[in-house]
């Protein structure tokens, strides 16, 4: 099969056995004198949803580099002589860590020969920055390895019971981010079944502006769930066209906005804004 796929000048890589972190061999390998970085996504924020690979990794490790927003019972699992650095950055926060400052201090950690697990919120592939923790790595010549979470749009689902696909409702799921919406083409997006987005608290008003002008009828359903999986988790539901002004007291982050007529199936949905206050 990868001799055929060769012939066919097919780049097919195989290697060993994923079940043991290991004896995968990613093209990223550097020296033997380095540690190795492990990017981990932490999941939402249960303990109990961190993966079983997360959870050895952070039982094993040297060093943790956690994010802002990772609760203390995740990290009550490392060893007793780990060092812990919390570097993260929460969105609008001026006294956020430089991106630049976290990948200095993987490097030098995995430099020291020490194993590193950069903890991440959620999955550490979405909407997180790792593709320039990635390279920095790359170009120090440190070895790394990713680990996925769920991503905390699944977990938010979950936790309410919105179905992000449906066989009449929604074909078509978007993960996307509020952080700065004049990147955003709402006219692609009002066209989506079914859109999720993390960063989206802030920016509310500019993202549901959007959608509407882009296309999104005014009563769409939309669910917000802020810290899902944590106990002072808190929902959200209503109409677009009556989320801003139901919330605009409200303290929503970290929440993610699901927009869709999924949304109107939220469990423990038709929360009212009276509800929301009491919860906070
Ligand atoms: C920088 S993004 C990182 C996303 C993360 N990589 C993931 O996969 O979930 C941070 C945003 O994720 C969302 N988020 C993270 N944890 C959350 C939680 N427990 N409940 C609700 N939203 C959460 C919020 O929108 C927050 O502002």
């Amino acid at each position: 099969m990868a001799a055929a796929a060769a012939a066919a000048g097919v780049a097919w890589v195989t290697w060993g056995d994923p079940s043991s972190v290991s004896a995968i061999e990613p093209s990223h390998v550097a020296g033997a004198h380095t540690g190795k970085v492990y990017l981990v996504g932490a999941g939402p924020g249960a303990a109990d949803l961190l993966t079983l690979r997360a959870a050895r990794l952070l039982a094993t490790a040297d060093v943790v580099v956690s994010d802002a927003l990772i609760g203390p019972e995740i990290l009550a699992g490392v060893r007793e002589d780990c060092l812990v650095i919390t570097m993260g950055k929460r969105g609008g926060d001026a006294r956020a860590t430089k991106q630049t400052d976290i990948n200095t201090a993987l490097v030098e950690q995995a430099q020291q020969g020490r194993t590193v697990v950069r903890l991440k919120g959620g999955d550490p592939l979405l909407f997180g920055r790792v593709a320039e923790e990635m390279r920095a790595l790359d170009a120090a010549g440190v070895a790394y390895e990713i680990v996925p979470g769920i991503t905390s749009p699944f977990a938010a689902a979950a936790e309410v019971g919105i179905p992000l696909t449906h066989k009449t409702l929604s074909t078509t799921l978007v993960l996307t981010t509020g952080h700065d919406p004049s990147l955003l083409d709402f006219t692609a997006l009002a066209r989506m079944d079914t859109v999720a987005i993390v960063m989206a608290t802030r920016t509310l008003e500019a993202i549901v502006d959007g959608l509407v002008e882009g296309g999104k009828a005014p009563s769409t359903p939309v669910c917000i769930v802020r810290n899902t999986t944590l106990p002072n988790g808190a929902i959200y539901t209503g109409t677009l066209d009556r989320v801003v002004a139901d919330t605009e007291r409200l303290k929503l982050s970290p929440a993610v906005l699901i927009v869709g007529e999924v949304a109107a199936l939220a469990q423990g949905g038709g929360c009212t804004p009276d509800r929301l206050s009491a919860e906070l």
